[in-house]
Parts: C-alpha cells; sequence; structure tokens
C-alpha cells in the first residue's frame, strides 16, 4: 500500500564526523545508489535547538552538513534534500504527535536517559520530547524505512508505536509502521577518549571525535592520542571483548575498509597500538580526504548550497502538505 520510501535526518549541532559519516551517511548514498527507494535527506535544525544553538554557528552548520551529504554523493536530484525548519509541516505534525505520545514512552528512551542523567529538570522541553519530532519527520513521507545508526533504532521503534496508537485512536490506517533499515551492519562508532561513548559532534573535547573537515595531520594525532590499553591487537575478535577502546579502533579500520573485523586482525593481529594506528590513521585520512576537499568546495559557495535546499524543500513540502492536510481532516480540524 505505502511506496518504499526512505528518510532520514543529520542534525546540525556541529561538524560532521566519523561517527555520522559511517553510521549513517555512507549508508545513505548506498540506499540512494541501490534504487529500491524513493530518498529523503533532510539537515533536522528543529532537532539541533533542543540544546542552545549559537545563531551564527547554527546557520553555517546547516550548510556544512548539507555540504557532508553532496560531498560524500548523496545526488539532490536522485534524492530529496532540504533543511527541515523551511517546511513547516514538520512543526506542525510534530504537535500533533505530541497529543499521541505518551510522557512514559518519551522517559523510557535511554538517548533521554544519557543526555539528560541526573540534571532532567534542567532540560528543554523540546530535548524530552523530540522522538515525537523526529517521528513526524518520518511519517509526514509515509517513509517506510529509516537508515539509521544502532543508537537511533529505538527511536523508529517509538515511531511505529505513535503511528500504531494515532491509526487505532482514530480508526485509521493512515500512516505506515516504519522499519529500521540493516544494510550491512548498523555501526556504532565510540569516543576516542572514552571507548564507552559513541562518537558525537556535540561531544565535549574535539580530541575525542574525527571531523569531516579535519586535515591529515589532525586525524593522525587524534587517532595518535586515542585511548587504548597496552596490550597488542588480539588475533581474533573474542579477544576483543572488555577491551572497548581497542574494539572500537578495529571495528574504525574494517567499516573504513569495508572489510570484517576479523580480517582487520588477519592482518594486523599481534601487532601493537604503534604499528597499528598510523595504519588506520592513514586509511582514515585516504578515505576522507576526497570529502573533506569537496565539502571545502563547496561551503565556499554558500549562495549554491540555500539554492539546492531551497529546491529541496519545494520538492519536500510537494509530499508532505497533502499527508498534513489529511492528518489534520482525520483529528477533526
Ligand atoms: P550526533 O550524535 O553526531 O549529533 P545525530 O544525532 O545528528 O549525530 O545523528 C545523525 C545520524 O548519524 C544518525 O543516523 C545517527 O544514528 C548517526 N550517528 C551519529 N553518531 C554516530 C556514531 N557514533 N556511530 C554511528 N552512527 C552515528
Ligand atoms: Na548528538
Amino acid at each position: 500500500r505505502f511506496a518504499p520510501r526512505v528518510f532520514s535526518g543529520i542534525k546540525p549541532s556541529g561538524g560532521l564526523t566519523l561517527g555520522n559519516y559511517l553510521g549513517a551517511i555512507r549508508r545513505f548514498v548506498e540506499v540512494q545508489d541501490e534504487g529500491r527507494f524513493e530518498t529523503i535527506y533532510c539537515v533536522v535544525d528543529l532537532h539541533a535547538i533542543t540544546v542552545w544553538q549559537d545563531p551564527a554557528e547554527l546557520r553555517a552548520a546547516t550548510r556544512e552538513v548539507a555540504a557532508g551529504f553532496l560531498a560524500a554523493g548523496i545526488d539532490p536530484e536522485r534524492s530529496i534534500l532540504f533543511n527541515q525548519s523551511q517546511v513547516s509541516a514538520h512543526a506542525e505534525l510534530g504537535w500533533i504527535f505530541n497529543c499521541v505520545a505518551r510522557m512514559g514512552w518519551m522517559g523510557r528512551m535511554t538517548q533521554w536517559k544519557d543526555k539528560a542523567g541526573k540534571n532532567a529538570e534542567a532540560q528543554s522541553l523540546g530535548l524530552f520530547a523530540y522522538p515525537s519530532l523526529m517521528a513526524a519527520d518520518i511519517l509526514l513521507y509515509h517513509a517506510t524505512h529509516v537508515p539509521v545508526g544502532e543508537d537511533q533504532k529505538q527511536h523508529v521503534e517509538l515511531t511505529r508505536d505513535i503511528a500504531a496508537k494515532f491509526n487505532h485512536d482514530y480508526g485509521v490506517d493512515f500512516f505506515p509502521l516504519p522499519e529500521p533499515v540493516i544494510e550491512g551492519p548498523a555501526m556504532r562508532v565510540m569516543n576516542l577518549r572514552d571507548g564507552t561513548k559513541k562518537m558525537s559532534k556535540s561531544g565535549e573535547s574535539d580530541m575525542e571525535r574525527i571531523n569531516l573537515t579535519d586535515d591529515a595531520d589532525t586525524i593522525a594525532r587524534k587517532f595518535q592520542k586515542a585511548r587504548t590499553d597496552a596490550a597488542p591487537l588480539p588475533e581474533t575478535v573474542a579477544g576483543l571483548e572488555g577491551r572497548p577502546e581497542a574494539k572500537n579502533l578495529v571495528e574504525i579500520y574494517a567499516g573504513l575498509a569495508g572489510i570484517t573485523p576479523q580480517a582487520v586482525l588477519d592482518r594486523h593481529g599481534g601487532q601493537g597500538w604503534g604499528a597499528f594506528k598510523p595504519a588506520l590513521a592513514e586509511l582514515a585520512v585516504e578515505t576522507l580526504s576526497p570529502i573533506s576537499a569537496e565539502m571545502a568546495r563547496l561551503v565556499a559557495d554558500p549562495a549554491e548550497i540555500d539554492r539546492l535546499l531551497a529546491r529541496g524543500a519545494e520538492r519536500a513540502r510537494a509530499i508532505a502538505q497533502p499527508i498534513l492536510e489529511r492528518t489534520f481532516e482525520i483529528v477533526g480540524m
């Protein structure tokens, strides 16, 4: 009943990281190129402001994330690429879903618990409710599949719960129940200073993440300083258990090379970090430098990025507006 359609987004809450690339953007490009789905990709600035953003930095990060999509291979003709706040239907459907979703559902989200920590009272209401806006982002296009990193799978499940409750409460079969897309292993790239936390653009220190705009020296220095234990690399993946930092670096290598972690250990097992880290840095530079060069070229012409985003928003609106209007009708508006 629903055409195969993919929606996914990235927050412009800072520059893009290797985690965004391996866990999300690279897969978005694969899904686009595979051609089985209509693909809609969004720079989700309404999500970014759930935590205060400097306005000038938000504007710059919005263009940088758009440039990252394009540089990695998103084709603005084959995919719809746009900026969330330019399509007001996201906020409108988000409000309706705030009235469908339950407080308890939000409170159980592990990302909320991680981010709010012991200081929930001081967080914005938007940060608490953001999975409901994310459900609106997806369902506004009747998207059937959502390619996200492993860290977002719980929010896709919540989106299904919201769709199901809306359909049930209003006695309709209007919203699809979207599924997470698993194209290859869903990668979770961890922080270089603390292997138990995910690498994030909004993390505390620049040394804990690889930015897509980092130059070769910076990438080498960050891997050099990455925290590890003293033991050499094991010969098998079983030997990575209980060694989160070692596991992360091996998985990053595997992700960049497009091979399994065991294949990395077949090649590098028994080596010390003094040998492995430079090899990893070299591979990262080789993979990322064409992307960062293209990003720099694109960001140098902000008017062109804005033009592409405006065109993308127009195409997004053409799909979203009829779905929003039908939702209002169902609700009695
Ligand atoms: P960030 O945490 O860097 O702010 P977002 O929350 O905007 O990133 O997430 C954008 C996309 O990137 C999502 O699909 C998310 O699953 C993916 N992603 C973000 N960080 C990582 C990571 N460390 N490993 C794998 N995927 C990630
Ligand atoms: Na984040």
